[in-house]
């Protein structure tokens, strides 16, 4: 199981992490993978500082935003998901 978890503090949230958690669930119903992916908001990780929306793929930090989430579900998400 991949542990997806998405910022939904205030600054993320400026930062669209509503629509980021939208896009997500869409991809994830789209490529039939729900039962391998969950998926969580949590508070803020402590990178407001850096551009786009924090997020996090197990232990492992990023920031999308909504421009990129996309590329980032196939190169990120899609790819690990087939390696395990
Ligand atoms: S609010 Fe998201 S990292 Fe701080």
């Amino acid at each position: 199981m991949m542990k997806i978890t998405v910022c939904i503090g205030s600054a993320c949230h400026l930062k669209g992490s509503r629509e980021i958690v939208e896009r997500l669930q869409a991809l994830i119903i789209k490529q039939n993978i729900a039962d391998h992916i969950e998926l969580k908001g949590t508070f803020c990780l402590g990178n407001c500082a850096k551009e786009g929306v924090s997020i996090m793929i197990d232990d492992q930090y990023f920031n999308v935003s909504k421009e990129n989430i996309e590329h980032f579900f196939n190169e990120e998400v899609l790819i690990r998901l087939k390696a395990q």
